[in-house]
């Protein structure tokens, strides 16, 4: 194994103490849905407003590992940053900016490229799922693509990641990484990463069927409320959402084997605040057709207002661009650093424009 690193191989610098550091991203590939609000924004909002520091990203370079339309993708990245803003994020205290426009992302991206080994990559279920039976002929991006997620979290030396259930493995694997980069390297340059996944919707369902997680990409739009939807169309979704035929339970046991009740019983949860066994006990035994209503209210009276903001937000694009350059350069400007860095434990030499 290597030595230990010089203090030229670690760019003349000691390594810091890792300080608390939230970064988290969110795939400009679709409109966001209330999955990406629940499980992700709301999160983030409230890690920023705890006073942690907070860097969130529009993870454009992500989305194109499928293909985007590139109209569609600047209007989705927009949209995007339009959600966070109206959900609470603000530009001043945390950083928001999209992938693409800080370089370092995709350098590190590949030295992670280096890092990481087949077989790792291979295990990654969200991989194969999205291959399913084509994956000769997917992208080398999309199989790279944890890599990628890896090299986001540790530009930053961030110590918490917000994410819902369906990261976890990438967490596994950047933390696999990082443990990697700094044995190989005989350094201790990398933090191991923290996921945090918590509360009542770290996975919020599809409405259509409870077995899989509602997504921006499921091709039924009955499937999933989007954060633009307006309150008749979150209502009529809500209502024709798949249920069986049972009352709610008096127990939060009795939702087990019930995955349509439980998932809706764990949005109203995740709405209002409230424990899934303070909903449990105050719907207990009512029929969905009454409990439905209520859902569809509470999901309105906190979207509604999101997505009014998105709209105002939406009318002035270049605003929403200005924010996102100067979140770019507050980015960069931590980001460089610490990409120096690599490059000098690595052993490549950068001695232009110095
Ligand atoms: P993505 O839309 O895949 O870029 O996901 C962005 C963030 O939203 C990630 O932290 C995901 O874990 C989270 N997320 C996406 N869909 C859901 C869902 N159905 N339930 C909970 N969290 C979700
Ligand atoms: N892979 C994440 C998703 O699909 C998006 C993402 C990319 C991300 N880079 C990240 C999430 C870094 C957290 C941290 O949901």
């Amino acid at each position: 194994m290597s030595s230990p690193a010089s203090p030229d191989q670690m760019g003349g610098q000691t390594p810091k103490a890792f300080k608390p550091r939230i970064f988290s991203g969110i795939q400009p590939s679709g409109g966001l849905t209330l999955g990406n609000y629940l499980g992700a924004l709301k999160r983030f909002v409230e890690k920023q407003d705890e006073g942690i520091e907070t860097i969130y990203c529009l993870v454009d370079m992500h989305a194109i590992t499928v293909w985007q339309d590139p109209a569609k993708l600047r209007q989705q990245t927009r949209e995007g940053a339009a959600a966070f803003i109206a959900a609470g994020i603000d530009p001043a205290r945390s950083i928001l900016f999209n992938q693409s426009q800080v370089g370092a992302h995709a350098e590190l991206g590949w030295i992670f490229n280096c890092v990481a080994r087949m077989g790792w990559m291979g295990r990654m279920t969200q991989f194969k799922d999205k291959a399913g039976k084509n994956s000769e002929n997917v992208s080398l991006g999309l199989f790279a693509y944890p890599a990628l997620m890896a090299a986001d979290i540790l530009l930053y030396h961030a110590t918490m990641v917000p994410v819902g259930e369906d990261q976890k493995q990438h967490l596994e694997l950047t933390r696999d990484i990082a443990i990697k980069f700094n044995n190989d390297y005989g350094v201790d340059f990398f933090p191991v990463v923290e996921p945090l996944i918590e509360g009542a919707a770290t996975r919020v369902m599809s409405l259509r069927d409870g077995s899989k997680k509602m997504s921006k990409s499921d091709p039924s739009d009955q499937s999933r409320i989007n954060l633009t939807d307006d309150a008749d169309t979150i209502a009529a979704k809500i209502r024709k959402a798949k249920t069986d035929t049972e009352p709610l339970p008096e127990t939060v046991d009795g939702l087990r084997d019930r995955p349509e009740a439980k998932n809706l019983v764990n949005i109203y949860s995740a709405l209002s605040g409230q424990s899934v066994a303070e909903v449990v006990a105050e719907f207990a035994n009512t029929q969905f057709g009454s409990f439905k209503p209520r859902l569809a209210e509470l999901a309105v009276a906190r979207l509604s207002p999101i997505t009014g903001e998105m709209n105002r937000l939406m009318a002035d694009p270049a605003e929403i661009d200005r924010i996102l350059a100067d979140g770019a350069d507050r980015a960069d400007a931590i980001a460089r650093p610490i990409l120096e860095q690599v490059y000098a434990i690595t052993g490549m030499i950068r001695s232009r424009g110095k």
